[in-house]
């Protein structure tokens, strides 16, 4: 290497770096979510980041596939990716076993998953993403179970009501209005599904006219007050979703989350969503974002040969429940895991200092000891700097009398 040379310690862009106290609010983060699910019977599982490419070009829409993928080819010619998302994979993992496995099944994990996005706040290249899935539910009792779930992990945290909002949402309701009120074959649907689902960042007028060119007449649907609105209601198919979506709503309110709504232009960017799909979202103005979603994919696993197995689950990303819980300070405070520190005044005093650090070891405790031999200033400094809780000093009296004490660096001045 040539001198002079340094390597940079900045991380890859768009991922991060975990100190001590970040990976202390990731796990708080993971425990909140792994208590949650598990109290609704969800059991985990995980799987390799790699992936063959293909498992993704069926089904996870255009824009991850052709844009956001990190592909690659591998010494023996396979196209591989780093998994973007984990459905495909569950799917897979599903199917393979379909034969084996009691259904209903219930399964979560949390895979990191990468996506080359410009990294902004709440989006990064990779992130940390909490997945639960059911399978083999037809009924509209998972996707309440699922949507009640999701607002169970925001109470685990901390939120009130009031701090979030679940819009909600049916794939199979704007289906049958492009198929049958509109007529759309499928290209064009996707595409209007594209243009809505962007709808809330253009003006009015251009979601109008652009609308009108892939419907061939005014789109007024989305006005759910229009005449046109409430013929196409008229429709057995579209009457039908549409009942679905508000019996849904409905129950949710009668168990007590009243802060869902319905919002006609969520459509959640995976071609595999089949029926209810939702989105928490920040209710804060300056972090009016989706936080997490998901909805129902029952013709995923039929990918995989063999008959189509209902499917319902969502995602949940570790970049954007931080960020709400860092401006909402329901964040914990940082105390080391290590809780105490023993400093040591004199060399000649470090097989004692062991010994005590053996016992309280064996009593369940986490300790560390500061083989520095400095100033015992010096050495409580350090454990300061490190959150340690609780130092004990050892030093010749201690040596002699076999007695130490414990100092609660917290409480000190
Ligand atoms: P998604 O909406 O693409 O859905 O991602 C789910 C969540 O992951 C997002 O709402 C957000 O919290 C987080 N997320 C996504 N991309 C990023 C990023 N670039 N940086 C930080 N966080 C991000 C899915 O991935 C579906 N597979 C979810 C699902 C599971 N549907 C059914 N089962």
């Amino acid at each position: 290497m040539a001198k002079n040379t340094s390597l940079s310690t900045e991380s890859y862009k768009g991922v991060r770096d975990f100190y001590p106290e970040d990976m202390a609010i990731q796990n708080y983060i993971f425990n909140t979510w792994k208590k949650t699910v598990e109290k609704f019977g969800y059991v985990e599982y995980t799987a390799s980041i790699l992936e063959p490419a293909e498992l993704y070009r069926a089904k996870s829409g255009e824009e991850i596939v052709n844009e956001q993928t990190y592909t690659f080819v591998d010494r023996g010619d396979r196209e591989v990716t780093l998994r973007p998302e984990m459905t495909p994979t569950v799917a897979r993992l599903v199917a393979g076993k379909k034969r084996d496995l009691g259904f209903p099944l219930r399964w979560y994990s949390i895979p990191n998953v990468f996506r080359y996005e410009r990294p902004q706040r709440g989006r990064l290249r990779e992130h940390w993403q909490l997945n639960v899935d059911a399978f083999g539910v037809p009924g509209t009792e998972i996707d309440v179970e699922a949507i009640t779930l999701a607002y169970e992990i925001m109470k685990a945290f901390g939120a009130n009501d009031s701090d979030f909002g679940i819009k909600i949402s049916s794939r199979k309701l704007l289906n049958a209005i492009f198929s049958t009120w509109y007529e759309l074959d499928e290209q064009k649907s996707k595409a209007l599904q594209k243009l809505i689902d962007k709808k809330k960042k253009m003006p009015e007028e251009v979601f109008a006219v652009e609308a009108e060119k892939i419907v061939g007449k005014p789109f007024s649907f989305l006005n759910t007050q229009s005449s046109e609105y409430q013929e196409a209601m008229a429709i057995p198919v579209i009457r039908e979703a549409k009942e679905e979506l508000d019996s849904i709503i409905e129950t949710l309110n009668k168990r007590g989350i009243k802060n869902v709504e319905y919002d006609e232009t969520l459509i959640r960017g995976f071609d595999y969503y089949t029926g209810t799909v939702f989105e928490v979202f920040d209710t804060n103005p300056e972090n009016n974002r989706s936080l997490f979603g998901g909805g129902r994919y029952d013709e995923l696993l039929a990918l995989f040969g063999g008959e189509s197995l209902p499917a319902f689950g969502f995602g949940m990303g570790d970049v954007t429940i931080r960020d709400f819980l860092e401006t909402r300070n329901l964040l914990p405070k940082y105390t080391s895991s290590a809780s105490y520190m023993i400093c040591i005044m004199d060399k000649s005093a470090t097989d004692y200092a062991d010994q005590v650090a053996k016992e309280l070891r064996n009593e369940g405790k986490n300790v560390c000891v500061n083989y520095s031999y400095k100033s015992i200033g010096d050495q409580i400094k350090s454990a300061l700097k490190q959150s340690i809780q609780y130092c004990i000093v050892i030093g010749e009296d201690e040596v002699k009398n076999k007695t130490y004490t414990i100092k609660d660096l917290t409480k000190e001045a």
